[in-house]
Protein backbone atom coordinates (compact mmCIF):
# COMPACT_ATOMS: atom_id res chain seq x y z
CA UNK A 1 0.00 0.00 0.00
CA UNK A 2 1.12 3.34 -0.91
CA UNK A 3 0.80 6.34 1.52
CA UNK A 4 1.37 9.79 0.82
CA UNK A 5 0.58 13.18 2.30
CA UNK A 6 -1.03 16.23 0.24
CA UNK A 7 -1.24 19.78 0.98
CA UNK A 8 -4.87 19.90 -0.39
CA UNK A 9 -8.85 20.78 0.41
CA UNK A 10 -11.34 17.49 -0.63
CA UNK A 11 -12.95 19.62 -3.31
CA UNK A 12 -9.47 19.01 -5.27
CA UNK A 13 -9.30 15.97 -4.00
CA UNK A 14 -9.69 13.11 -6.94
CA UNK A 15 -9.89 9.59 -5.04
CA UNK A 16 -12.75 6.92 -5.22
CA UNK A 17 -12.83 7.59 -0.97
CA UNK A 18 -13.31 10.02 1.71
CA UNK A 19 -12.93 9.28 5.16
CA UNK A 20 -14.22 12.03 7.54
CA UNK A 21 -14.32 11.93 11.64
CA UNK A 22 -17.37 13.23 13.67
CA UNK A 23 -16.97 13.54 17.36
CA UNK A 24 -20.00 12.21 19.70
CA UNK A 25 -21.88 15.22 21.35
CA UNK A 26 -19.69 18.26 19.73
CA UNK A 27 -22.88 19.12 17.94
CA UNK A 28 -21.14 20.80 15.40
CA UNK A 29 -18.57 19.37 12.71
CA UNK A 30 -14.60 20.08 12.85
CA UNK A 31 -13.68 22.51 10.12
CA UNK A 32 -12.19 19.36 8.04
CA UNK A 33 -15.40 17.69 8.42
CA UNK A 34 -17.28 20.61 7.09
CA UNK A 35 -14.91 20.67 4.08
CA UNK A 36 -16.07 17.43 3.17
CA UNK A 37 -19.55 18.34 4.02
CA UNK A 38 -19.56 20.40 0.98
CA UNK A 39 -18.45 17.46 -1.38
CA UNK A 40 -22.17 15.98 0.44
CA UNK A 41 -24.17 18.87 -0.20
CA UNK A 42 -24.48 19.36 3.37
CA UNK A 43 -25.70 16.03 4.11
CA UNK A 44 -23.31 15.19 6.45
CA UNK A 45 -24.51 17.56 8.80
CA UNK A 46 -28.04 16.98 8.23
CA UNK A 47 -28.07 12.95 9.37
CA UNK A 48 -25.67 14.53 12.03
CA UNK A 49 -28.49 16.70 13.17
CA UNK A 50 -31.07 14.51 12.59
CA UNK A 51 -29.38 11.88 14.89
CA UNK A 52 -28.72 9.27 12.04
CA UNK A 53 -24.80 9.72 12.67
CA UNK A 54 -24.14 10.22 16.06
CA UNK A 55 -20.34 10.05 16.43
CA UNK A 56 -20.08 6.98 18.65
CA UNK A 57 -16.73 5.54 18.77
CA UNK A 58 -16.43 3.11 15.61
CA UNK A 59 -20.35 4.01 13.95
CA UNK A 60 -19.58 3.82 10.36
CA UNK A 61 -21.90 5.21 7.93
CA UNK A 62 -21.45 5.71 4.31
CA UNK A 63 -22.43 8.38 2.25
CA UNK A 64 -22.52 8.57 -1.60
CA UNK A 65 -22.00 12.18 -2.48
CA UNK A 66 -23.57 14.00 -5.40
CA UNK A 67 -19.82 14.80 -6.10
CA UNK A 68 -17.82 13.86 -10.13
CA UNK A 69 -14.32 13.29 -7.76
CA UNK A 70 -14.88 11.63 -4.93
CA UNK A 71 -17.50 8.08 -4.85
CA UNK A 72 -18.77 7.58 -1.92
CA UNK A 73 -17.81 9.44 1.69
CA UNK A 74 -17.26 7.23 4.80
CA UNK A 75 -18.21 8.59 7.96
CA UNK A 76 -16.31 7.18 11.19
CA UNK A 77 -17.38 7.94 14.88
CA UNK A 78 -14.59 8.70 17.29
CA UNK A 79 -16.67 9.31 19.88
CA UNK A 80 -16.25 12.11 22.49
CA UNK A 81 -13.20 14.44 21.77
CA UNK A 82 -12.30 14.80 25.24
CA UNK A 83 -11.69 10.92 25.67
CA UNK A 84 -9.67 10.08 22.49
CA UNK A 85 -6.93 8.52 22.50
CA UNK A 86 -4.33 6.95 19.83
CA UNK A 87 -5.96 3.51 20.13
CA UNK A 88 -9.47 4.51 19.32
CA UNK A 89 -8.12 6.61 16.51
CA UNK A 90 -6.66 3.05 15.21
CA UNK A 91 -9.59 1.66 15.77
CA UNK A 92 -11.57 4.26 14.15
CA UNK A 93 -9.04 4.16 10.81
CA UNK A 94 -9.69 0.41 10.48
CA UNK A 95 -12.97 0.71 10.48
CA UNK A 96 -13.00 3.20 8.20
CA UNK A 97 -10.75 2.14 5.91
CA UNK A 98 -12.44 -1.64 5.74
CA UNK A 99 -15.89 0.26 4.80
CA UNK A 100 -14.03 2.47 2.45
CA UNK A 101 -12.22 -0.85 0.70
CA UNK A 102 -15.56 -2.16 -0.34
CA UNK A 103 -16.67 -1.95 -3.71
CA UNK A 104 -13.30 -2.13 -6.25
CA UNK A 105 -11.90 1.39 -4.77
CA UNK A 106 -8.18 2.09 -5.35
CA UNK A 107 -7.59 5.38 -3.44
CA UNK A 108 -8.52 6.69 0.06
CA UNK A 109 -7.83 9.49 1.60
CA UNK A 110 -8.96 11.26 4.99
CA UNK A 111 -7.52 14.60 7.21
CA UNK A 112 -5.24 13.39 10.44
CA UNK A 113 -8.36 12.76 11.96
CA UNK A 114 -8.10 13.57 16.06
CA UNK A 115 -5.53 15.95 15.76
CA UNK A 116 -6.29 19.09 16.40
CA UNK A 117 -9.74 18.80 18.06
CA UNK A 118 -8.33 16.46 20.93
CA UNK A 119 -4.74 16.68 22.67
CA UNK A 120 -3.17 14.25 20.65
CA UNK A 121 -0.61 15.57 18.25
CA UNK A 122 -0.27 15.65 14.63
CA UNK A 123 2.13 13.19 14.25
CA UNK A 124 0.76 11.00 16.96
CA UNK A 125 -2.35 10.91 15.16
CA UNK A 126 -0.88 10.44 11.59
CA UNK A 127 0.53 7.33 12.88
CA UNK A 128 -2.27 5.95 14.56
CA UNK A 129 -3.80 6.42 11.79
CA UNK A 130 -2.03 4.87 9.12
CA UNK A 131 -1.10 1.90 11.46
CA UNK A 132 -4.68 1.16 12.07
CA UNK A 133 -5.66 1.05 8.62
CA UNK A 134 -2.12 -0.77 7.07
CA UNK A 135 -2.87 -3.26 10.15
CA UNK A 136 -6.86 -3.68 9.33
CA UNK A 137 -6.18 -4.31 5.47
CA UNK A 138 -3.69 -7.38 5.77
CA UNK A 139 -4.82 -10.77 5.08
CA UNK A 140 -3.17 -13.94 4.50
CA UNK A 141 -4.04 -15.25 1.28
CA UNK A 142 -0.35 -16.16 -0.60
CA UNK A 143 -1.42 -19.71 -0.33
CA UNK A 144 -4.74 -19.58 -2.39
CA UNK A 145 -4.33 -21.04 -5.85
CA UNK A 146 -6.89 -17.44 -6.58
CA UNK A 147 -6.24 -14.81 -4.86
CA UNK A 148 -9.26 -12.66 -3.58
CA UNK A 149 -8.88 -9.51 -5.40
CA UNK A 150 -7.79 -6.15 -3.59
CA UNK A 151 -8.06 -3.30 -5.10
CA UNK A 152 -7.24 -0.74 -2.62
CA UNK A 153 -3.79 0.34 -3.14
CA UNK A 154 -2.92 4.08 -2.18
CA UNK A 155 -3.77 6.18 1.39
CA UNK A 156 -3.61 10.08 1.09
CA UNK A 157 -3.58 12.07 4.05
CA UNK A 158 -4.50 15.77 3.37
CA UNK A 159 -3.08 18.50 5.43
CA UNK A 160 -3.75 22.00 5.54
CA UNK A 161 -0.39 23.76 4.66
CA UNK A 162 3.45 23.17 3.87
CA UNK A 163 4.37 23.67 7.81
CA UNK A 164 2.26 20.87 8.89
CA UNK A 165 3.28 18.35 6.31
CA UNK A 166 6.86 17.53 7.69
CA UNK A 167 5.50 16.82 10.81
CA UNK A 168 2.87 14.25 9.11
CA UNK A 169 5.32 12.41 7.55
CA UNK A 170 7.01 11.91 10.70
CA UNK A 171 3.97 10.22 11.94
CA UNK A 172 3.40 8.24 8.51
CA UNK A 173 6.72 7.13 8.58
CA UNK A 174 6.34 5.36 11.97
CA UNK A 175 2.78 4.45 11.65
CA UNK A 176 4.05 2.20 8.34
CA UNK A 177 6.96 0.95 10.20
CA UNK A 178 5.49 -0.05 12.71
CA UNK A 179 2.32 -2.16 10.92
CA UNK A 180 4.54 -3.74 8.49
CA UNK A 181 6.91 -5.22 11.58
CA UNK A 182 3.42 -6.46 12.31
CA UNK A 183 2.39 -8.06 9.18
CA UNK A 184 5.73 -9.48 8.97
CA UNK A 185 5.19 -11.18 12.42
CA UNK A 186 1.95 -12.10 11.09
CA UNK A 187 3.06 -13.47 7.84
CA UNK A 188 5.60 -16.02 9.73
CA UNK A 189 2.73 -16.77 12.14
CA UNK A 190 0.56 -17.03 9.37
CA UNK A 191 2.48 -19.57 7.69
CA UNK A 192 2.36 -23.60 7.69
CA UNK A 193 4.96 -25.31 9.90
CA UNK A 194 6.00 -26.99 6.71
CA UNK A 195 6.79 -23.83 5.59
CA UNK A 196 8.07 -21.64 8.47
CA UNK A 197 11.09 -24.85 9.86
CA UNK A 198 13.48 -22.99 12.14
CA UNK A 199 15.43 -23.18 8.55
CA UNK A 200 12.79 -21.34 6.74
CA UNK A 201 12.98 -18.84 9.92
CA UNK A 202 16.32 -18.07 10.07
CA UNK A 203 16.12 -17.56 6.55
CA UNK A 204 13.93 -14.67 7.22
CA UNK A 205 16.30 -13.40 9.57
CA UNK A 206 18.86 -13.14 7.63
CA UNK A 207 16.82 -11.35 4.78
CA UNK A 208 15.55 -8.82 7.35
CA UNK A 209 19.17 -8.25 8.54
CA UNK A 210 20.47 -7.13 5.34
CA UNK A 211 17.38 -5.30 4.44
CA UNK A 212 17.72 -3.34 7.79
CA UNK A 213 21.36 -2.92 8.57
CA UNK A 214 21.42 -5.45 10.88
CA UNK A 215 23.87 -7.73 11.96
CA UNK A 216 22.79 -11.90 11.73
CA UNK A 217 24.15 -14.72 12.93
CA UNK A 218 22.53 -18.25 12.96
CA UNK A 219 23.89 -20.89 15.03
CA UNK A 220 23.59 -24.19 14.47
CA UNK A 221 23.43 -27.53 16.31
CA UNK A 222 27.58 -27.74 16.41
CA UNK A 223 27.22 -24.69 18.04
CA UNK A 224 24.40 -25.25 20.20
CA UNK A 225 26.49 -28.53 21.54
CA UNK A 226 29.59 -26.77 22.19
CA UNK A 227 28.20 -24.19 23.93
CA UNK A 228 26.46 -26.51 26.51
CA UNK A 229 22.77 -25.82 25.66
CA UNK A 230 21.53 -28.94 26.61
CA UNK A 231 17.99 -27.80 26.59
CA UNK A 232 17.69 -25.73 23.64
CA UNK A 233 19.12 -29.47 22.10
CA UNK A 234 16.68 -31.93 23.91
CA UNK A 235 13.66 -30.10 22.37
CA UNK A 236 15.24 -30.37 18.90
CA UNK A 237 16.03 -33.85 19.30
CA UNK A 238 13.18 -35.75 18.33
CA UNK A 239 12.75 -33.35 14.87
CA UNK A 240 13.90 -34.22 11.54
CA UNK A 241 14.47 -29.76 11.30
CA UNK A 242 17.81 -28.77 12.15
CA UNK A 243 17.47 -25.97 15.17
CA UNK A 244 18.39 -23.12 14.37
CA UNK A 245 19.37 -20.32 17.22
CA UNK A 246 18.90 -16.76 15.60
CA UNK A 247 20.73 -13.67 16.88
CA UNK A 248 20.38 -9.95 15.22
CA UNK A 249 21.82 -7.57 16.62
CA UNK A 250 21.16 -3.72 16.19
CA UNK A 251 23.82 -1.01 17.20
CA UNK A 252 22.39 2.73 17.63
CA UNK A 253 24.48 3.29 21.15
CA UNK A 254 28.13 1.98 20.41
CA UNK A 255 29.50 1.32 23.80
CA UNK A 256 26.12 1.70 25.70
CA UNK A 257 24.27 -0.58 27.65
CA UNK A 258 22.98 -4.40 25.61
CA UNK A 259 19.33 -5.12 25.92
CA UNK A 260 17.89 -8.34 24.69
CA UNK A 261 14.93 -9.35 23.10
CA UNK A 262 14.47 -13.19 22.98
CA UNK A 263 11.28 -14.87 21.54
CA UNK A 264 10.14 -18.52 21.47
CA UNK A 265 10.28 -19.72 17.82
CA UNK A 266 8.80 -23.07 18.61
CA UNK A 267 7.72 -23.85 14.70
CA UNK A 268 5.21 -26.70 15.43
CA UNK A 269 4.44 -28.34 18.94
CA UNK A 270 3.51 -31.48 18.48
CA UNK A 271 3.82 -32.35 22.25
CA UNK A 272 6.45 -34.47 21.78
CA UNK A 273 6.36 -37.32 23.76
CA UNK A 274 3.55 -35.99 25.58
CA UNK A 275 1.69 -35.59 22.83
CA UNK A 276 -0.88 -33.20 22.59
CA UNK A 277 -4.38 -34.09 21.48
CA UNK A 278 -5.46 -34.12 18.00
CA UNK A 279 -7.71 -31.46 17.67
CA UNK A 280 -6.82 -28.00 17.67
CA UNK A 281 -3.20 -29.91 17.21
CA UNK A 282 -3.13 -27.64 14.14
CA UNK A 283 -2.65 -24.32 15.57
CA UNK A 284 0.85 -25.14 17.35
CA UNK A 285 2.08 -23.52 14.32
CA UNK A 286 1.64 -20.85 15.99
CA UNK A 287 3.99 -21.71 18.87
CA UNK A 288 6.69 -19.30 17.40
CA UNK A 289 5.19 -15.81 17.42
CA UNK A 290 7.35 -14.99 20.47
CA UNK A 291 9.77 -14.95 18.01
CA UNK A 292 8.34 -13.98 15.08
CA UNK A 293 7.59 -10.36 17.28
CA UNK A 294 10.96 -10.57 17.83
CA UNK A 295 12.00 -10.61 14.21
CA UNK A 296 9.53 -7.96 13.09
CA UNK A 297 10.49 -5.66 16.03
CA UNK A 298 13.84 -6.10 14.57
CA UNK A 299 12.83 -5.08 11.53
CA UNK A 300 10.72 -2.21 13.03
CA UNK A 301 14.15 -1.35 14.77
CA UNK A 302 16.24 -1.18 12.08
CA UNK A 303 14.01 1.21 10.71
CA UNK A 304 13.70 3.62 13.21
CA UNK A 305 16.78 3.71 14.07
CA UNK A 306 16.68 4.43 17.96
CA UNK A 307 19.69 4.86 20.13
CA UNK A 308 19.99 1.61 21.69
CA UNK A 309 21.70 -1.49 21.38
CA UNK A 310 19.52 -4.55 21.00
CA UNK A 311 19.85 -8.58 20.54
CA UNK A 312 16.76 -10.09 18.78
CA UNK A 313 17.38 -13.54 19.85
CA UNK A 314 15.30 -16.74 18.43
CA UNK A 315 15.78 -20.35 19.28
CA UNK A 316 13.49 -21.70 17.02
CA UNK A 317 13.20 -25.64 16.81
CA UNK A 318 10.14 -27.78 16.22
CA UNK A 319 9.03 -30.14 19.13
CA UNK A 320 8.62 -33.84 17.66
CA UNK A 321 8.01 -36.82 19.11
CA UNK A 322 10.31 -39.49 17.81
CA UNK A 323 12.52 -42.39 18.96
CA UNK A 324 15.18 -40.45 19.88
CA UNK A 325 12.67 -37.69 21.24
CA UNK A 326 13.31 -36.14 24.75
CA UNK A 327 11.25 -38.62 27.12
CA UNK A 328 9.27 -37.77 30.73
CA UNK A 329 11.75 -38.43 33.36
CA UNK A 330 15.00 -37.61 31.14
CA UNK A 331 17.40 -35.18 33.20
CA UNK A 332 19.02 -32.76 30.82
CA UNK A 333 21.76 -29.98 31.37
CA UNK A 334 21.46 -26.44 30.45
CA UNK A 335 24.33 -23.99 29.28
CA UNK A 336 24.17 -22.59 32.68
CA UNK A 337 25.42 -25.92 34.08
CA UNK A 338 21.32 -26.78 35.86
CA UNK A 339 19.99 -30.07 35.31
CA UNK A 340 16.31 -30.17 34.63
CA UNK A 341 14.05 -32.78 35.27
CA UNK A 342 11.93 -33.18 32.28
CA UNK A 343 7.88 -33.98 33.62
CA UNK A 344 5.86 -33.19 30.71
CA UNK A 345 7.96 -32.65 26.90
CA UNK A 346 5.55 -30.00 26.07
CA UNK A 347 6.74 -27.74 28.53
CA UNK A 348 9.24 -27.34 25.72
CA UNK A 349 8.96 -23.62 25.53
CA UNK A 350 10.72 -22.77 28.54
CA UNK A 351 13.38 -24.92 27.94
CA UNK A 352 14.45 -23.84 24.61
CA UNK A 353 13.98 -20.13 25.89
CA UNK A 354 16.28 -21.13 29.26
CA UNK A 355 19.50 -21.35 26.77
CA UNK A 356 18.42 -18.73 24.81
CA UNK A 357 18.03 -15.76 27.76
CA UNK A 358 21.47 -17.71 29.28
CA UNK A 359 23.43 -17.13 25.75
CA UNK A 360 21.80 -13.48 26.24
CA UNK A 361 23.58 -13.15 29.63
CA UNK A 362 26.47 -14.44 27.78
CA UNK A 363 26.59 -11.88 25.10
CA UNK A 364 26.06 -8.85 27.61
CA UNK A 365 22.40 -7.90 27.67
CA UNK A 366 21.87 -6.10 31.10
CA UNK A 367 18.31 -6.45 30.35
CA UNK A 368 16.19 -9.17 28.90
CA UNK A 369 12.40 -9.17 27.94
CA UNK A 370 11.48 -12.65 26.44
CA UNK A 371 7.97 -13.50 24.84
CA UNK A 372 6.40 -17.35 24.44
CA UNK A 373 3.24 -18.57 23.59
CA UNK A 374 4.35 -20.25 26.60
CA UNK A 375 1.24 -21.58 28.80
CA UNK A 376 -2.62 -22.64 28.03
CA UNK A 377 -3.62 -21.82 31.57
CA UNK A 378 -2.35 -18.28 30.53
CA UNK A 379 -5.51 -18.00 28.70
CA UNK A 380 -7.41 -19.90 31.45
CA UNK A 381 -6.43 -16.55 33.92
CA UNK A 382 -6.56 -13.47 31.35
CA UNK A 383 -8.45 -14.77 28.28
CA UNK A 384 -7.24 -13.26 25.17
CA UNK A 385 -8.10 -9.81 26.38
CA UNK A 386 -4.70 -9.49 28.17
CA UNK A 387 -1.13 -11.22 27.81
CA UNK A 388 0.43 -11.77 31.28
CA UNK A 389 3.77 -10.08 32.57
CA UNK A 390 5.89 -11.70 35.34
CA UNK A 391 9.49 -9.87 36.00
CA UNK A 392 12.11 -9.17 38.69
CA UNK A 393 12.57 -5.75 37.77
CA UNK A 394 9.36 -3.23 38.69
CA UNK A 395 11.46 -1.09 36.73
CA UNK A 396 11.80 -2.55 33.56
CA UNK A 397 7.92 -3.86 33.51
CA UNK A 398 6.61 0.06 34.27
CA UNK A 399 8.51 1.10 30.90
CA UNK A 400 7.00 -2.40 29.25
CA UNK A 401 3.63 -0.76 30.30
CA UNK A 402 4.63 2.78 28.92
CA UNK A 403 5.48 1.26 25.95
CA UNK A 404 2.29 -1.17 25.67
CA UNK A 405 0.52 2.70 26.23
CA UNK A 406 1.11 3.45 22.89
CA UNK A 407 0.53 0.62 21.21
CA UNK A 408 -3.12 -0.06 22.51
CA UNK A 409 -1.74 -4.21 23.84
CA UNK A 410 -2.22 -4.74 26.85
CA UNK A 411 0.12 -6.55 29.43
CA UNK A 412 -1.07 -8.04 33.27
CA UNK A 413 1.45 -8.16 35.96
CA UNK A 414 1.56 -11.83 37.74
CA UNK A 415 3.41 -12.62 40.57
CA UNK A 416 6.60 -13.47 41.26
CA UNK A 417 6.91 -15.20 44.11
CA UNK A 418 9.22 -17.72 45.97
CA UNK A 419 6.71 -20.08 46.73
CA UNK A 420 6.38 -21.03 42.92
CA UNK A 421 10.26 -21.48 42.52
CA UNK A 422 9.36 -24.46 45.51
CA UNK A 423 6.40 -25.84 42.87
CA UNK A 424 9.32 -26.48 40.62
CA UNK A 425 11.90 -27.89 42.57
CA UNK A 426 12.44 -31.32 41.66
CA UNK A 427 13.46 -34.02 43.68
CA UNK A 428 16.56 -35.51 40.92
CA UNK A 429 17.49 -32.41 39.70
CA UNK A 430 17.88 -29.01 40.05
CA UNK A 431 15.00 -27.51 38.76
CA UNK A 432 11.67 -29.56 36.64
CA UNK A 433 10.32 -27.91 33.64
CA UNK A 434 6.48 -28.15 35.27
CA UNK A 435 5.45 -27.28 38.49
CA UNK A 436 1.30 -29.35 37.57
CA UNK A 437 -1.28 -27.17 36.50
CA UNK A 438 -1.86 -24.89 39.48
CA UNK A 439 -0.17 -21.78 38.71
CA UNK A 440 1.39 -22.07 35.38
CA UNK A 441 1.57 -18.99 34.04
CA UNK A 442 4.03 -17.69 37.11
CA UNK A 443 5.90 -21.59 37.24
CA UNK A 444 6.28 -21.64 33.30
CA UNK A 445 7.92 -17.63 33.38
CA UNK A 446 9.82 -17.80 36.78
CA UNK A 447 11.16 -21.19 35.54
CA UNK A 448 12.72 -18.80 32.57
CA UNK A 449 13.49 -16.38 35.05
CA UNK A 450 15.81 -18.95 36.97
CA UNK A 451 18.25 -18.66 33.93
CA UNK A 452 18.77 -14.94 33.21
CA UNK A 453 21.07 -14.83 36.95
CA UNK A 454 20.67 -11.13 38.16
CA UNK A 455 20.35 -9.68 35.25
CA UNK A 456 17.19 -7.75 34.66
CA UNK A 457 14.18 -9.58 32.97
CA UNK A 458 10.41 -9.26 32.11
CA UNK A 459 8.82 -12.44 30.30
CA UNK A 460 5.70 -11.97 28.14
CA UNK A 461 3.12 -14.89 27.82
CA UNK A 462 1.40 -14.32 24.87
CA UNK A 463 -0.13 -17.97 24.59
CA UNK A 464 -3.93 -16.49 24.37
CA UNK A 465 -3.51 -13.29 22.33
CA UNK A 466 -0.92 -14.35 19.62
CA UNK A 467 -4.25 -15.92 17.40
CA UNK A 468 -7.60 -14.83 17.02
CA UNK A 469 -10.59 -16.38 15.72
CA UNK A 470 -12.45 -13.36 15.53
CA UNK A 471 -11.57 -10.36 13.39
CA UNK A 472 -11.62 -7.24 15.49
CA UNK A 473 -10.86 -3.51 14.43
CA UNK A 474 -7.29 -4.06 13.20
CA UNK A 475 -7.40 -7.25 14.01
CA UNK A 476 -8.28 -9.86 11.69
CA UNK A 477 -8.82 -13.47 12.16
CA UNK A 478 -5.63 -15.34 12.36
CA UNK A 479 -2.24 -14.12 13.96
CA UNK A 480 -2.04 -11.32 15.76
CA UNK A 481 1.37 -9.83 15.65
CA UNK A 482 0.81 -9.37 19.33
CA UNK A 483 4.36 -7.99 20.84
CA UNK A 484 5.76 -6.85 17.81
CA UNK A 485 5.03 -3.04 18.05
CA UNK A 486 4.83 -2.90 22.17
CA UNK A 487 8.79 -4.32 21.92
CA UNK A 488 9.77 -1.99 19.16
CA UNK A 489 7.98 0.92 20.99
CA UNK A 490 9.75 0.13 24.14
CA UNK A 491 13.42 0.84 22.30
CA UNK A 492 11.80 3.96 20.81
CA UNK A 493 11.44 4.80 24.56
CA UNK A 494 14.83 3.64 25.56
CA UNK A 495 16.60 5.55 22.79
CA UNK A 496 14.39 8.70 24.02
CA UNK A 497 16.53 8.51 27.32
CA UNK A 498 19.92 7.76 25.82
N1 LIG B 1 2.82 -24.00 23.20
C1 LIG B 1 2.18 -24.46 24.37
C2 LIG B 1 1.30 -23.40 25.03
C3 LIG B 1 0.08 -22.99 24.26
C4 LIG B 1 -1.12 -23.60 24.50
C5 LIG B 1 0.13 -21.96 23.36
C6 LIG B 1 -2.24 -23.18 23.80
C7 LIG B 1 -0.98 -21.55 22.66
C8 LIG B 1 -2.17 -22.17 22.88
C9 LIG B 1 3.23 -24.90 25.39
O1 LIG B 1 4.39 -25.41 24.86
C10 LIG B 1 2.62 -25.97 26.22
O2 LIG B 1 2.34 -27.00 25.69
N2 LIG B 1 2.44 -25.70 27.49
C11 LIG B 1 1.89 -26.65 28.40
C12 LIG B 1 2.71 -26.62 29.67
C13 LIG B 1 2.42 -27.74 30.62
C14 LIG B 1 2.80 -29.08 30.02
C15 LIG B 1 3.19 -27.50 31.90
C16 LIG B 1 0.45 -26.24 28.68
O3 LIG B 1 0.15 -25.05 28.75
O4 LIG B 1 -0.38 -27.13 28.78
MN1 LIG C 1 4.23 -27.49 24.44
ZN1 LIG D 1 4.91 -24.78 23.00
Amino acid sequence: MKVSVRCMVPRDVVADAIIVGVYEGAGQLTSEAASVDVLCGGLLKQLLDKGEITGKLNEVATIYPPSQTVRKVVVVGLGAADKLDVEKLRQAAANGIKAAAKGKVKTVTAHVLGAGASSINLEDAAAALIEGALLATYSYDVLKSKQEEKTLSEVILLCAGPEAICTIEQGVKRGVVMAEAANLARDLVNAPANHMTPTHMAQKAEQIAKECALHCEVLERADMERLGMGALLGVAKGSAEPPKLIVLRYEGNPGGEIRAFVGKGLTFDSGGISIKPAENMHHMKNDMAGGAAVLGAMQAIGKLKPKVNILGIVPATENMPAGNALKPGDVITAMTGKTIEIISTDAEGRLILADAVAYAVKLGASKIVDIATLTGACGIALGSVYSAVITNCDKLAQDLQAAAATTGERYWPMPNHDDYREMIKSPVADIKNSGGRMGGVMTGGLFIGEFVGETAWAHLDIAPTAYTETEKHYQPKGATGVATRTLAALALLWGERS
